[in-house]
Formats: structure tokens, sequence, C-alpha cells
């Protein structure tokens, strides 16, 4: 994969930050992209790469400007994009009869709206660049695609959590959706839709024995994933293995979804 070129939102931590470290180890050059300056800087510093491999911009997703912007110094930096990750994302809590409006749009901003104008922002530049290409028939298509890092929750609810479960449900069909309009110039779409993550999205409940004994109720592998064993994922979908696959969402859920009754009590389970 040496020299291709990945967006990543969400870049400064968590899972993006482990599509990060995957991406680069995997020869990519990588612009992390998120809206927290003092993360983004440390990150930059803990991986201490040259500025021809790694660069980080301040970057809002739920902002169309900020999302221009995004492309254009990517651009700027790299010369071009060949793989775009749509991580960033945020939790609020609340129902339906409690959740408030501002919330309620914020998640959507976020996780749905901004997924959707990163990647219509990255797939115009490339449809663009293919159609410049004066004659392809005897080149090799480049490899584009999008990964969208959605949710189980956009196929399981939880009641507290209305705003996401929503905003994740509508990812699944953005991926879909783009995955048919762009197969005709053979840009793949994808999503992959993590179950219980080891990141600060989870910190409220890592150390909650009740908490974590209910997620391990629900997990056959019977421990919650590292951040790296979702950016695995992304980076198969990313690469020629998968040149293929479009339109779907792969589940990384230690096997949450395929469960049809609770597991037993576990002592002492894995992390
Ligand atoms: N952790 C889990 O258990 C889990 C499970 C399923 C899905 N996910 C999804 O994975 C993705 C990453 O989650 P995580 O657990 O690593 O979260 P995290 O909170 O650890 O990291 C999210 C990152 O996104 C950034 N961000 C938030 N809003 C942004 C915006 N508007 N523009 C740019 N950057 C923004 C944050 O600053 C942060 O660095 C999210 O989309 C989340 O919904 C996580």
């Amino acid at each position: 994969m040496a020299g291709r070129v990945a967006i990543i939102t969400g870049g400064a931590r968590g899972i993006g930050f482990a599509c990060v470290q995957r991406f680069l180890d995997d020869g990519y050059r990588v612009m992390l992209a998120d809206r927290d300056e003092y993360a983004g800087q440390e990150a930059i510093n803990t991986l201490d790469m040259p500025e021809s491999r790694l660069a980080f911009l301040h970057c809002d997703v739920a902002d169309r400007l900020s999302v221009h912007n995004l492309v254009a110094e990517t651009l700027s930096a790299f010369n071009q994009i060949d793989v775009l990750i749509n991580n960033a994302g945020i939790v609020a809590r609340g129902g339906a009869l409690d959740v408030s409006e501002a919330d309620f749009d914020r998640v959507l901003a976020v996780n749905l709206r901004g997924a959707f104008l990163v990647s219509r922002a990255v797939a115009r530049h490339m449809v663009e660049t293919l159609d410049k290409a004066d004659d392809r028939s005897g080149l090799r298509l480049p490899n584009y695609n999008i990964i969208n890092i959605s949710s189980i929750n956009a196929k399981v609810a939880i009641a507290d959590n209305l705003a996401y479960n929503v905003s994740k449900g509508g990812m699944n069909q953005l991926t879909r959706s783009m995955a048919l309009e762009l197969a005709p110039k053979a840009i793949r779409v994808n999503a992959i839709g993590p179950g219980s993550v080891r990141t600060d999205m989870l910190a409220s409940v890592v150390d909650d024995e009740d908490a974590m004994g209910k997620i391990y109720s629900r997990t056959p592998l019977g421990r919650i994933a590292q951040p790296s064993e979702i950016a695995s994922v992304a980076a198969f979908l990313a690469g020629d293995d998968a040149s293929y696959v479009t339109g779907e969402i792969i589940y990384v859920d230690g096997g949450r979804l395929a469960l049809n009754y609770v597991m037993p009590p576990r002592t002492g389970a894995g992390s």
C-alpha cells in the first residue's frame, strides 16, 4: 500500500488512532483529522513520523467549510486521496421521551451529516480524478474506497441512545446508497459495525463491574475488542484483497449479533 493516502477522521483517539497506526504500518500516508486540536497534536507527537507520511488537520466533520478545507489540505500535503475512513463519532444519552433536540441534532450532525459531507467531498475528488485520466483502458484502476465506522447499534438499539442508534442506522444506508452510486466508477464504499471496543467512548463502563457483566453476557467471545481489531478490518477493506467488496457492512462484534440467548456468567472474563 506504499504511497497511498488515507484520510482518517476522529483519528486522534480510540478506533481512529488505531486506524492511523495500522495504515502507517501498512505504508499509507495519512491525514489525521480531528476536532480536538490538543489530542491531535499529542497523537502526532506519539507517532513521531516524518511530515511526508503523516499530517494533522483540525477539522470538524459537521462543518462544510472545515470539510472542504480537509480535502484541500490533504491534496496540498499528499497530492492524492485513495481512502477515507469516516470514524469521527459522538454519543448522547436519551430516548425519544427525554433526549433534547439539541443533543439529537448534535449527534446526527457529526455521525451522519459529517460522514455524508466528508464522503461527498472526497468522492467528488475521486470521480474528477478518474474522469480526468485520459485513457484508463490500459491502466490499472486506483483502488479508491470509503469506509464508514458504523456500529452494531445500526441494527440493535439501546433505548436511551436514540440519536446514536438513528445516526448509525442512517450511516448503513449512506454506505449502501453511495456504494451503488459509485460502483460504475469502481469506487467501493463499505462500513464496519463494531460491538464494544476499549476506547474513551466506553470509558464510563469499563470500570463498572455490573455494566461490564452485561456486555460479557451478550458477547460470545467474552471480552471487549481492542481498537486494533477494528483497524485490521479497515485495513482489509481498504486494500486489494477486498477488491470485490462494496455496499457491505462487516460487524466486528465478538459474535454479539449472532446471539439469541444470554451467555452464562463469566468469572475473570478477559478484557
Ligand atoms: N468504542 C466503541 O465501543 C464503539 C462501538 C461501535 C462503534 N463505535 C464508533 O467508532 C467510532 C470511533 O469511536 P471511539 O470509541 O474511538 O471514540 P472516541 O471518543 O475514543 O474517539 C472519537 C474521536 O472523534 C473525534 N471527533 C468527535 N467529533 C468530531 C467532529 N465533529 N469532527 C472531527 N472529529 C471528531 C474526537 O475528538 C475523538 O478524537 C465512532 O464513530 C463510534 O460511534 C465505537
